[in-house]
This record gives C-alpha cells, sequence and structure tokens, in this order.
C-alpha cells in the first residue's frame, strides 16, 4: 500500500485542478450497503425494481417504505476516512475542488464537504409530484404517504431514479469538472450507471493531459483506463494518507 500512497500524494501534489466522482463504495465502510453486492437486496427486491417511476405509479407504499428504511439505516452512519479525507482536500483545493456523487446518503455535506454536486439527488429531501414544493425532511420514518403542503398531492423522494434525466445544470457543471481537471479521482464506483459512468471517459478522450485514479476492491470499467489503479478500500487506504 505504502508505494500506492507515494504515488497518489505525487499525483495530488501535481494537480492544480481536481474533481472527484464517488460512488456507494466511498459508504460501504460507513455501514451504508452498496446497490450491487450481495447486501444490496431489501426483502428480495433490487433497487432497479424500487427505484424507478413506474414502481412508485404502482405501488407508492412500497417504495416509501423502502425508503425509510433506508433513511432509517443511513441516519445511524457516520463519515469515514475516505469522507474525511475529501473534506481536507475541498480545504486545501478550494475554487479548484468539485465533488460529485451518485450517492444520496448526505455523508459528504454531514462530513462537511460543501462544493459538491449530488447528482442523483438527496434521500433527505422530498419533492411534490405534482406542483415544484421541494424541501428537507428528516422525519424517520416519514409518514406514509406525505402530502404536499402546498397541492395536497403525493411527495416522493428527491432522488434521480432509473429512467429519469438529471438535472441538466448538474450534468453540464460535473462534465466540465472532469474534463477540465487536472486529476480525476473516481471513488467506489461500479462505473455501469449512466451518465456518470461514462465521465471519465469522455474527460480522458477529451483533455490528453489529465490523470485518472481509481479507489475500488474491484476492477470496474473505470479502473482499466485510470493512470492509478488503486485495489482497496477508500476507508481503508486514505485514513492517513
Ligand atoms: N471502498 C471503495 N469501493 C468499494 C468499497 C469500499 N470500501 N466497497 C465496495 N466498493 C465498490 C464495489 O466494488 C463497487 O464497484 O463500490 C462499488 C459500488 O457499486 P454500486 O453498488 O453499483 O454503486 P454505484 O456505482 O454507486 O451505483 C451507481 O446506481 O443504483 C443506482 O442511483 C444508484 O447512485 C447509484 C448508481
Amino acid at each position: 500500500m505504502k508505494n500506492y500512497k507515494e504515488e497518489f500524494l505525487r499525483l495530488i501534489k501535481s494537480a492544480n485542478k481536481i474533481t472527484v466522482i464517488t460512488g456507494a463504495g466511498i459508504s460501504a465502510e460507513s455501514g451504508v450497503p452498496t446497490f450491487r453486492g450481495e447486501d444490496g437486496l431489501w426483502k428480495n427486491y433490487r433497487a432497479e425494481e424500487l427505484a424507478t417511476p413506474y414502481a412508485f405509479q404502482k405501488n407508492p407504499q412500497l417504495v416509501w417504505e423502502w425508503y425509510n428504511w433506508r433513511r432509517e439505516l443511513i441516519s445511524k452512519c457516520e463519515p469515514n476516512p475516505a469522507h474525511k479525507f475529501l473534506v481536507k482536500l475541498e480545504k486545501e483545493k478550494g475554487d479548484n475542488f468539485l465533488l460529485i456523487t451518485q450517492n444520496v446518503d448526505g455523508l459528504h455535506r454531514k462530513a462537511g464537504n460543501k462544493r459538491i454536486i449530488e447528482i442523483h439527488g438527496c434521500i433527505w429531501r422530498v419533492k411534490c409530484v405534482n406542483c415544484a414544493y421541494k424541501d428537507y425532511n428528516y422525519d424517520i420514518p416519514i409518514k406514509i404517504l406525505p402530502k404536499c403542503p402546498e397541492c395536497d398531492d403525493v411527495l416522493r423522494p428527491d432522488v434521480v431514479w432509473f429512467g429519469e434525466s438529471l438535472d441538466y445544470n448538474d450534468l453540464q457543471k460535473s462534465i466540465e469538472a472532469c474534463i477540465k481537471c487536472d486529476l480525476l479521482i473516481v471513488i467506489g464506483t461500479s462505473g455501469v450507471v449512466q451518465p456518470v459512468a461514462s465521465f471519465p471517459f469522455q474527460a480522458k478522450s477529451n483533455n490528453k493531459n489529465l490523470k485518472l485514479i481509481d479507489i475500488n476492491p474491484v476492477k470496474n470499467p473505470i479502473s482499466e483506463i485510470a493512470d492509478l489503479y488503486i485495489p482497496y478500500k477508500s476507508g481503508e487506504f486514505l485514513k492517513d494518507v
């Protein structure tokens, strides 16, 4: 691990602008289950069967039950050394740092990151299926079915589900930050869910000087094109760098 650390720190030092992409793996050591691992199942449902507009339309109670379970679980989790490392990195780099997370668990904010795009939304926010109402809501459990205080229609989690588009501004800003940085660090994503999975590929092909680091105990499509692939758990690797 020592050699990986030396090379990791060298790449960080020589980069002016740094962009970081995180996925469920960074929160695994905090106790948040990943989506595609064995522990990603809930009552025999897969995330792909519940995180869809169709699933919510068909059975909103079931989908809210799942989110209540996840909220309760996440509320007991604390940021781990990998989250804390990214807070330190943001402090060092200031405006030259951007964190793009696919996680909806809010642990990066809890750790203290501010320059962050939660590209798949946030489990601690709700939004109305009908009007523009959107707000933070930390109730555990949320009363099923929650109603919009403005129009009385149903509230849903403010997260991006399969088959839905990402916020256009978030998407633009994220792609630009990936392409225009000197160092792109990817942590704990399976690299199979679009569009984020393609960001490192777009960055590499549009910026020949860009360096790419992937931290993930399991090889994935992103580690294949990384300049430095670090085959360790992120909390373990980043705890004393
Ligand atoms: N440190 C680093 N990486 C880890 C760790 C760890 N401790 N533990 C697991 N991983 C890696 C796994 O090897 C895997 O590659 O994290 C990845 C988690 O993959 P997924 O569960 O597929 O999560 P993610 O890639 O974030 O999923 C993307 O899919 O379900 C949707 O919207 C959801 O944001 C999510 C998106």
